[in-house]
């Protein structure tokens, strides 16, 4: 060829990498490979083979963990757990680095094992997951020097459990170890069962730098075997990186357990591109955004959304640099797209397609080799409701939808149960910043797409988890408040009478409900007795699921509260402290007749006055962070809202326990349906008058008295609720984490009675930071 055909042609030769160090490795395992538990590997128990999925050949085996050894697993880091937090943060830290240092020392044969594992070609192993691997390692030996610090009042779980998908099986290995480490936890870990070698190959490198025994263990096996990890009663926390589907499994299966819970789970991304975007940029976004580790990404930017006045530019310009795309041998370093992880993802893909092409869907393709590879795939005509547009195809398959307007752009970007990622192109950001604000995703990338960073959190929103891994926020899913202990408290049968039925003196001492700004009779038509020590004190609105749903409605219309300024919202918050102070006798004569002594009235009244300038100060100070990541970006995390939250009160503290939990929640900019305290619901529907007063728009705070599990069961299933507290009785809680398994709400579950209200338990940053999800937004600049 001469050089001009080849310039003509810029077509490269194979530049194979040399898979030797790793074809030794597997060969000195002849019988195949056992766990790693207690510092040392066990002998191969019944096996399983792994396959190189580009040649389908097998590499290796590796043992099905049994519940003896996920057991065995467990102990050893139950053994190993106490003398690894007692390590000064320092001491910890040697060892994270030494991990780091060994990682890179090793680079080229874990690149090369990956490729090899999980058919991901060998350029993004070596430029992406491994020194990302390496990055994680330090920066965790960081936060395990200065934790202790920087991350005051919080202690690890324990025995942290971690399982883990297939798609980035070092990485992801890392985003779970590293933290889990540097907080003080020990850890029981199993890989995917398509990719279990690098995890093995990461149990040498701990063996290696002498880590104590115990304190990392690996277990292989299927999804068996992570269930056997999920359910052991010797677990605190379970992070888990996986399907929506299986996510959901372990939110119902662990509910009631006290276990601690983070889920990194399924996406269906939105890949904005705006009318003024650099459209040549935007299109290597999709390559990068789609087709980097053949799709299998679970924030991959799977929805193309173009603005209609410049779609069909775009689309002839991404389709010509499809075309360009190299699919094929993982090891070559010319290839841009490797092999699917296994024949059945393979499937997978081929029917979510096949359905796809049935619905009308027009598909635009690359081209694949034979054997376990899937070309690179556009569908354009997509209609939203089509199966390619709401389902994860986990595949190289991008769909392409037009829109007009911006809030069009949002409205169908949120289209979608998911929230993990999103990216947005266009020359104007403040457009960007705007649409990053709307947009409902844990991490928006602007003019970018698919940058990780171990400094900054990543994590979605609704039916893509809850929890960050990375950074301030990801450190934080590792340690945990120490909680408040004491006795349950047993809950009184409720008697119904007719709403405004008699039995007590005053007309306004029939409490109704509070709902969207306005007092209303329960649906029921029913209410029940309120008594205090000295007989009857009143009635209270004895609620239902339909006023739950009513009141849930109210609070999702009160949209503009989350978009209100801290200020805003800290000015009501003030306003209600100055009525609470104006009629603070009154809620002390309340709290008298429900059984309060005179002066411990007096002062609750006081905390609470107290409690609203408090939340007051915080509502425009509980700030986010500009995160230390890549060069030539800011990666801005915010707090947001997590929208509309359910709150069942404490019964044991009806006024202060109500107040305490409301005010946080509001602060942030949440709007809440509240359950107050069942025997004593009268110290909460007073504050109706405070919050007419204040200027408390409509619909940010709802009450619905009533039988307390009944209402909580309600909101805990319902989908427009995102997150939920609840304080109770350990069935409750049981139930409230089961009901939330369908949009995976956030949850935080509480004994009644183990908390003392009134004290410094009773306000602070933590309750700040269950009432607020951290969205990171990635802002690239320079030329
Ligand atoms: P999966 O969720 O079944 O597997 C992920 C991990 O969970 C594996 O280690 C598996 O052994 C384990 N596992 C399975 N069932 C379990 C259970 N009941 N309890 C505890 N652990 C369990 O995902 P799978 O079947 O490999 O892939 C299916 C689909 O899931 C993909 O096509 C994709 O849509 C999605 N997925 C999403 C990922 C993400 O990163 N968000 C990663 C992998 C898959």
């Amino acid at each position: 060829m001469s050089i001009q055909e080849i310039l003509k042609d810029m077509s490269y030769g194979p530049a194979p990498e040399d898979p030797s160090i790793v074809h030794e490795w597997l060969a000195s395992r002849p019988d195949g490979f056992g766990h790693f538990i207690d510092g040392t590997f066990t002998a191969p128990g019944t096996t399983f083979e792994v396959q190189n999925p580009a040649t389908g050949r097998v590499i290796a085996r590796v043992t099905q963990g049994s519940a003896a050894d996920v057991d065995a697993a467990v102990k050893a880091a139950r053994k190993a757990q106490p003398a690894w937090a007692d390590l000064s943060g320092h001491e910890r830290a040697r060892y994270l680095y030494a991990i780091a240092r060994h990682v890179q020392q090793h680079a080229r044969f874990l690149s090369v094992l990956e490729a090899i594992d999980n058919g991901k070609p060998i350029r993004e192993t070596r430029d992406i997951d491994v020194p990302l691997v390496a990055r994680h390692f330090y920066h965790h030996a960081g936060w395990a020097e200065i934790a202790v610090d920087e991350l005051p009042w919080t202690e690890p779980y324990g025995v942290c459990g971690q399982v883990i998908p297939w798609n980035f099986p070092l990485l992801m290995l890392a985003w779970k170890i590293a933290p889990a480490l540097a907080a003080g936890n020990t850890v029981v870990l199993k890989p995917a069962e398509y990719t279990p070698l690098t995890a093995l190959a990461f149990a040498g490198i701990c063996a290696e730098v002498g880590l104590p025994a115990g304190v990392v263990n690996i277990v292989t096996g299927d999804g068996e075997t992570g269930a056997a990890i999920v359910g052991h009663e010797g677990i605190d926390k379970i992070a888990f990186t996986g399907s929506t589907e299986v996510g959901k499994t372990i939110r119902r299966q662990i509910a009631g357990t006290g276990k601690g819970l983070t889920l990194e789970l399924g996406g269906k991304s939105p890949f904005v591109v705006f009318a003024d975007a650099d459209l040549d940029a935007a299109v290597e976004g999709v390559v990068d955004a789609i087709w980097f580790n053949q799709g299998q990404v679970c924030c991959a930017g799977a929805r193309i959304l173009v603005a209609e006045a410049v779609a069909s530019r775009f689309e002839m310009l991404l389709r010509a640099r499809m075309e360009t795309l190299r699919v094929g041998d993982p090891l070559d370093k010319c290839t841009d797209m490797g092999a699917i992880v296994h024949p059945v993802q393979l499937e997978r893909i081929r029917a979510l397609v096949e359905q796809g092409k049935a619905e009308g869907v027009e598909l635009h393709q690359g081209s694949a080799p034979e054997g376990c590879f899937y070309p690179p795939t556009l569908a354009t005509n997509v209609e939203p409701a089509s199966v390619l547009s709401t389902d994860e195809i986990f595949g190289p398959v991008v769909t392409m939808t037009t829109f007009r307007t911006p809030s069009e752009a949002v409205e169908l970007a949120n289209n979608t149960r998911y929230g993990l990622a999103a990216s947005i192109w266009s020359e104007n950001v403040n457009l960007c910043l705007d649409i990053a604000a709307q947009v409902k995703a844990g991490v928006v990338w602007i003019n970018c797409t698919n940058v990780f960073d171990a400094g900054a959190g990543f994590g979605g929103y609704r039916e893509s988890g809850f929890g960050r891994e990375g950074g301030r926020e990801g450190m934080m899913a590792y340690l945990r408040h120490p909680a408040p202990s004491g006795p349950a408290v047993e809950l009184a049968r409720l008697s119904a009478v007719p709403h405004d039925g008699g039995g007590t003196d005053a007309i306004d001492r029939t409490a109704k409900l509070f709902v969207g700004g306005k007092q209303s009779r329960p649906d029921s038509g029913y209410s029940y007795a309120v008594a205090g020590p000295a007989g009857p004190v009143g009635l209270a609105g004895l609620g239902n699921r339909k006023d739950i749903r009513n009141a849930v409605e109210a609070a999702a219309k009160a949209v503009g509260w989350g978009g209100a300024t801290g200020h805003n919202r800290a000015q009501i918050l003030y306003y209600m402290a100055e009525n609470l102070s104006a009629r603070s006798a009154e809620f002390a004569a309340r709290l008298e007749a429900l059984g309060a002594e005179p002066s411990a009235a007096r002062a609750e009244v006081e905390a609470a006055i107290r409690r609203c300038f408090w939340y007051a100060a915080q509502a425009d100070k509980f700030d986010g962070a500009v995160h230390q990541t890549k060069s030539a970006h800011v990666t801005l995390a915010m707090h947001e809202p997590l929208g509309v939250m359910g709150i069942v009160c404490p019964s044991q503290a009806p006024f202060l326990g109500f107040v305490s939990l409301v005010l946080p929640a509001i602060a942030m900019g949440n709007r809440v349906v509240t359950v107050p305290s069942q025997p004593y619901p009268l110290a909460a529907t007073d504050l109706y008058q405070v919050f007419e007063t204040s200027d408390l728009p409509a619909g940010v705070v709802n009450i619905v008295s009533g039988p307390r599990d009944e209402l909580a069961k309600t909101l805990a299933g319902h989908d427009e609720v995102a997150g939920m507290w609840y304080v109770g009785g350990a069935e409750g809680s049981a139930m409230v984490e089961r009901e939330s398994a369908g949009n995976l709400k956030q949850t935080w579950t509480e004994a009644d009675g183990a908390r003392d209200w009134s004290g410094r338990d009773g306000q602070g940053r933590g309750f700040l930071h269950r009432a607020t999800q951290v969205k990171n937004i990635w802002v690239p600049y320079g030329e």
